[in-house]
Parts: C-alpha cells; structure tokens; sequence
C-alpha cells in the first residue's frame, strides 16, 4: 500500500483535506500527531476500519480503544450518561491528555471497546489533532501509533518506520510535546478510579473534583506481581533493562560496577544528565535535567527506542521519585523493565 505523508501545517490544503475525509469515510488508516503520542486512526463507527487497525498493528483486537473528538459538545452523541463531576474534570484538562471511560451509546460498536458497554472518550490538545477530526466529520478511535510489542512512538522517524505501506495517510506533526500516553479515568463509579497515570496526575484530578479517586494503575512497583505476565511486556526493549533505586552515589557505582562486570556485552543506560555525567558507559540515552520531569517524560519512549536500534543487551536506569508525572514515568519504565528493580 502506498503511504502519502503529509506535513501537519499543510491541513489547510483543500486537496489534501479530501484525501483525508475519502480515506476517513473509505475505512481507511491515518497516522497522527496528538501531544501525548501519534495515534493510528479509523472511523470509530466503521466495524471493519476498526479491525484493520489491528492487523496494521499485527496484533489481536483484545484492546479497547479510545474515542477521539473534537469537541465536547460532541459528546453526547456518543456516551449515554454524562456523571455530574464529569463537568469539572472536562473543563479542567479538555482538550489534554485525559481520557474519561464513560457508558457507551449504541453507535460505538463493540470492536471499539472490545466488547465492554463502556467508551474512552478524549479530546486531544494538539490542534493539529482537532482538525484531522473536524476534517474526518467523524469519532475517530485510536490506539498509540507503533507496531505490537514496540514502545509508543513520539516522533515521526517511528511512526514512519512502522507504518509507512502499511496506512493510508501519515501527519507529521514533530515530536509529540507530552511522549507519555494520556491518564485513563474511569467515571461510570460513584468515585472515579484511575486506569492509567499520565501527564494529568491524580493530585490534578483531585483538586479538580474536591475529592478523592481511586487509583488503581500498576505504578507501584512494591505492590506489582513476581512473574510479569505477557501483559506487562508491551514496551520492552529486547535487552535486559534493570530499575536502580538508592541514593544518587549508590547507584552510580551500582551501574558503574555493573557495566564493568558485562563488559563483552553491549550496555547501555538511560537517564537524567546528572547521572549519565557520572556514569562510564559507551552507550548513554539522555532523557534531559532531573528537574525538568516533562522533558525526562518526553524522551524515554526515544530512548528505550534507541536500545533496540543500538542491539543493546543489558540496560541500566535509576529511578525517579513516585509522585506526580514521576508517577506515569515510573509506570511506563517499570513496564520496559518487566518490573526489574534493584534496592540498593
Ligand atoms: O494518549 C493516548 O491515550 C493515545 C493517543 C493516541 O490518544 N492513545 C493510546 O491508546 O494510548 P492505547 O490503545 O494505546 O491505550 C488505550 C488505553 C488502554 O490502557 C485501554 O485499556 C484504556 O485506554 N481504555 C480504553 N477504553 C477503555 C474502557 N472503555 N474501559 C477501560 N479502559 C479503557
Ligand atoms: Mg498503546
């Protein structure tokens, strides 16, 4: 299949708008930008679009997908009930990366949501994002742009290297501001329960709401199980990636020490400036200044990208403190890592 690859400021091309709205109402598969990650798009009402998202991906559509609008006067075109603290967290973070899990209407069939009578519905910030949905005149369901078992892509090279032969259209918007995967809230629940931490935090929500959710993510890598399943192995790398936890000294000379011990193999680490300055590695992935969490936040899914570029075999990284978007972070590496982590 030929890919036409399109420029994000080129949407106010008439030609090219048709393009999209005709591949869009065909049932065809568009690429974009979002500020979270690109998304691969289809007509949320189109049963057979839905499903070719999943052999684009060469994965089973177990996964329910999330539903992107324009709009939020759109909403209730979609969801059969809209809960009364609803209101404050859509005036809070639409457009953002939230994505509320609300009662589905008829009209989202059940390849959408893989089965359940629930709907994730989000508004994406990057206008960019708005205007191929405005272009669609349509839902457009979207799950994170990157081929089975890679980590979501946050620029265009990946996107392109998964993709391109196998979609229709693919917007290059640069490098997604936010490079972490939006926060899932589920409000079907008197009290709101937190699916997936992301760049909203549930101190955020809360203070948004007046009151307190429930989190129910897998970012507490003390509560997480011994034997990772297959589920937890979505974005790892295919080298041995192990979490470091201690003071800043003890894990430089953990890791130091470390990449001594496997020096016939390929080692790499990924982490914050003030580490990678101290660490002795030939391979270093930097994610940006321990200060600036949105900047770590924006590259790591870059970095673990990279390792498997690079054929690295063994991967160190320290962590990050477990509070607010150290909280997604956490949960994304804690995930690459196959919840490997060293205590010093
Ligand atoms: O930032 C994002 O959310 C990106 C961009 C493209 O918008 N999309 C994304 O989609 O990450 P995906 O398919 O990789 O992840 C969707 C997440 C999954 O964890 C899924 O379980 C949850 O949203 N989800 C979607 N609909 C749901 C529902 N009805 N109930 C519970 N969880 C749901
Ligand atoms: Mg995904």
């Amino acid at each position: 299949m030929k890919t036409m690859i399109y420029k994000g400021y080129e949407l106010s091309d008439k030609t090219i708008q048709k393009h999209i709205h005709e591949v869009f109402h065909k049932g065809g598969l568009v690429v974009f930008p979002t500020e979270t990650v690109y998304g691969i798009g289809a007509d949320a009402t189109n049963p057979e679009a839905v499903k070719s998202i999943y052999k684009a991906k060469g994965r089973p559509s177990d996964n329910p997908l999330i539903v992107h609008l324009s709009k939020v006067e759109d909403l209730e075109l979609y969801v059969s009930d809209i809960p009364s603290h609803a209101k404050s967290l859509m005036d809070s973070f639409w457009p953002g990366p939230l994505t509320l899990v609300f009662n589905k209407k008829e009209i989202i069939p059940k390849e959408v949501t893989g089965g359940l009578n629930t709907v994730g519905i989000r508004i994406p910030g990057l206008k960019i994002a708005r205007d191929i949905i405005d272009i669609a005149g349509l839902p457009i369901c979207a799950p994170s742009a990157n081929l089975s078992g890679k980590p979501s892509s946050t620029i265009f090279d990946h996107v392109a290297s998964d993709f391109e032969e196998r979609v229709d259209i693919i917007i290059d918007g640069g490098k997604a501001e936010i490079g972490l995967e939006s926060t899932v809230l589920d409000i079907t629940t008197p009290v709101p329960v937190m699916l997936r931490p992301g760049f909203v935090t549930k101190k955020m929500i809360e203070d948004a709401l007046g009151f307190k959710i429930i989190d129910a993510t897998e970012s507490k890598i003390e509560n997480t199980p011994k034997s990772p399943g297959m589920k937890y192995t979505h974005y790892a790398p295919k080298g041995k990636m192990t979490l470091v936890e201690g003071n800043e000294k003890d894990v430089v000379d953990f890791i130091n020490n470390e990449i001594k011990k496997h020096k016939k193999t390929k080692v790499a680490v990924i982490g914050a400036e003030e580490y990678l300055n101290q660490i002795d590695a030939e391979y270093k992935a930097n994610l940006g200044h321990l200060s600036d969490l949105n900047e770590i936040g924006s590259n790591i899914f870059i970095a673990l990208r990279q390792m498997d570029q690079l054929g690295i075999e063994h991967i160190y990284m320290h962590t990050l403190s477990n509070t607010d978007l150290g909280q997604a972070i956490m949960n994304r590496l804690s995930k690459a890592a196959g919840y490997n982590l060293i205590k010093l």
